[in-house]
């Protein structure tokens, strides 16, 4: 089978699911992302025959694309910001959303030019926020905690592809003893949305990502918020700020919670108009 040949294929037999542009971009994707090839290849090369190893590669993701799977989950990579992440179902595929409150944290350190500053973020998943911030900001020395050490393994692994230095450890959130270090920042993008929230939800998430990574109980959907503002309490600096990723709906809920840890609230709205982030300072 030829390179056209294989795109006519994903055409044809992933109609039903995709538009012929979101097709389209998934086989170019392929392209790059499994065989790093240039985006131009297609173009470049359509007779191009392919080998077996490739074409076995192609059948099997047109299956898990047929099936729903996420696309970085089955190219094995996600693009946040400049950093490529290995990604697969241990963690969240990061989303534009955070690539946001990461430029918000840049755009505050770069106001406040005071020297080297602690930061810790809290539920790293892929290592997405840490690894972004610590090699954007080398004046940021980076902590990151997850619950699983298989997490934090592969956390390690993309900060080390990125050339970065992160300090990773595995830690129960909601069991948080005191640490030795405190914090200028802490940031968190924590799970948040209630299994209440599951009937409007996609199946390519539904089904394929981590749902410890994602839910919260309906009883009690602000549990991680609450305990990071008791963390914070006694590890974060006089000075210090936190930075939240948040689930719009409990907008209100949290920010009255927060209030009663006196904290000075700053909201901003994602691309998507929605109140997403939130920055808290005393
Ligand atoms: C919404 S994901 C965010 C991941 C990543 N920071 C991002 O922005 O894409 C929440 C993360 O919190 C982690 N997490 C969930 N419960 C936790 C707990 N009890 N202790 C520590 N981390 C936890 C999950 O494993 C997941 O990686």
């Amino acid at each position: 089978m030829t390179l056209i040949e294989a795109r006519d294929w994903y055409r044809d037999s992933l109609k039903t699911e995709y538009s012929n542009a979101e097709i389209d971009f998934y086989f170019k994707a392929l392209l790059t992302d499994c065989f790093q090839w240039q985006p131009t290849q297609l173009a470049l090369e359509p007779k191009r025959e392919l080998e077996s190893k490739e074409l076995i590669l192609i059948q099997e993701a047109q299956d898990k694309l047929l099936k729903r799977y996420p696309l970085q989950y089955i190219t094995g990579w996600a693009h946040f910001r400049s950093l490529k992440l290995k990604v697969d179902q241990r963690v969240l595929i990061p989303r534009p959303e955070t690539e946001e409150l990461v430029d918000w944290i840049l755009e505050d350190c770069s106001k406040h030019k005071d020297g080297p500053k602690e930061l810790l973020d809290m539920g790293t998943g892929s290592g997405c926020i840490a690894i972004a911030l610590a090699k954007e900001n080398p004046q940021l020395s980076v902590s990151a905690l997850d619950q699983e050490k298989s997490i934090i393994d592969l956390a390690r692994e993309n900060a080390h592809q990125n050339k970065v230095k992160v300090e990773f450890f595995q830690q129960n959130l909601l069991q948080m003893d005191s640490l030795k270090r405190s914090f200028d920042m802490i940031v968190s993008n924590p799970p948040y949305v209630t299994v209440e929230e599951k009937k409007e939800m996609k199946s390519n998430v539904l089904d394929h990502e981590p749902h410890k990574a994602l839910f919260v109980p309906d009883n009690d959907p602000l549990i991680f918020y609450r305990k990071i503002l008791e963390f914070a309490t006694g590890q974060l600096l006089p000075k210090g700020s936190i930075y939240f990723e948040i689930n719009p709906l409990f907008i209100d809920e949290l920010c009255s919670l927060i209030q009663q840890f006196d904290y000075t609230i700053c909201k901003r709205m994602d691309i998507f108009g929605k109140e997403r982030m939130l920055r808290l300072t005393k």
